[in-house]
């Protein structure tokens, strides 16, 4: 593949995360979902990678990575080498820190359309933007409660927030990736419009077929391998469409070196270098 946002899932694995730029990611607890996304955090922000033997790229693009997470688990630790503003663990900070990946993903969209005709994020060689979103149903069951009007407030911005990122973000190349235990329509409080707009799909761990079923649906085949914590199902639109899901292992990384890993991956982030940056 040749491209400068090539994702290794694994050995036998990758993809291209600007042409699959919504991902989901479901399994049930401590099956690996916050260390797989980590690891692929790792990768983005150190794109493009050259060498398949290396964890992490060059960095020419590094992709900006903003986070949301009230569990205030892994995820947020990030805030420790990302710069202010960056990660949320409460609403009103989830607002904040996504309102501003709006604000840059309209900002970029505005500049891309002053370029040629028919030019993306991904022809003119910009960096990607991440935004992941940890625990999202009980993020969103979150923002589902309370009565006053300033929770209504901020649970109509954060629907008008998320359904516009997730149907305007591919021109621009800011992506949304959703962490769940579930993550079908009907359970997760996901908005259809985003399960729609998931160009990629995982399952980590082991679980009943009933569960694989409610996040990869009913079309496609599920073999029946027992998968460990840090495996998973892919589902790639255009390639898993009709046939098998893919097995797939994340690599094996101590936690100790996964955080060197994401110290120096991460040490390219910022909020103004990047946003209108072009290398083609
Ligand atoms: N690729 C991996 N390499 C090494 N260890 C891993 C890997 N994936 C998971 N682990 C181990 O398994 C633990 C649980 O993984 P993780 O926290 O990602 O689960 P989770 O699915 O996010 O669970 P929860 O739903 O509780 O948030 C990690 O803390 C880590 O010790
Ligand atoms: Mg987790």
């Amino acid at each position: 593949m040749n491209s400068n946002y090539i994702l290794t899932l694994s050995k036998s694995l990758t993809i291209d995360a600007y042409k699959q730029i919504n991902f989901l990611i479901a399994g049930a607890r401590g099956s690996g979902k916050t260390y797989g996304a980590l690891i692929l955090i790792a990768e983005m922000a150190s794109f493009p990678r050259t060498d398949p033997n290396k964890l992490l790229g060059t960095s020419q693009l590094p992709t900006q990575i903003y986070i949301v997470d009230f569990k205030d688990s892994d995820m947020a630790r990030l805030g420790e080498l990302l710069p202010p503003g960056r990660v949320a663990t409460n609403k009103a900070e989830a607002i904040k820190v996504v309102s501003d990946y709006d604000n840059k993903m309209h900002s970029r969209l505005d500049f891309i359309k002053s370029q040629a005709f028919g030019e993306t994020a991904g022809t003119l060689g910009m960096p990607m933007y991440y935004l992941i979103i940890d625990e999202w149903s009980a993020t969103n069951a979150a923002f589902n409660q309370g009565m006053t009007k300033e929770d209504k407030n901020m649970r109509y911005k954060w629907n008008a927030l998320i359904t516009d990122i997730s149907m305007m973000n591919r021109v621009p190349g800011l992506g949304i990736g959703l962490i769940s235990q579930q993550i079908s329509v009907i359970n997760s409080g996901l908005n259809s419009s985003i399960q729609e707009e998931a160009g990629l799909k995982f399952h980590f761990g082991d679980a009943n077929m009933s569960s694989y079923r409610l996040t990869f649906g009913n079309d496609i085949q599920i073999p029946e391998i027992h998968l460990e914590t840090g495996e998973a199902y892919a589902w790639i639109e255009g390639i898993t469409s009709s046939g098998y899901v893919i097995p797939f292992g994340m690599p094996e990384i101590e936690p100790n070196s996964l955080w060197k890993y994401l110290k120096e991956a991460l040490s390219n982030q910022d909020d103004d270098k990047y946003l209108y940056m072009t290398t083609n």
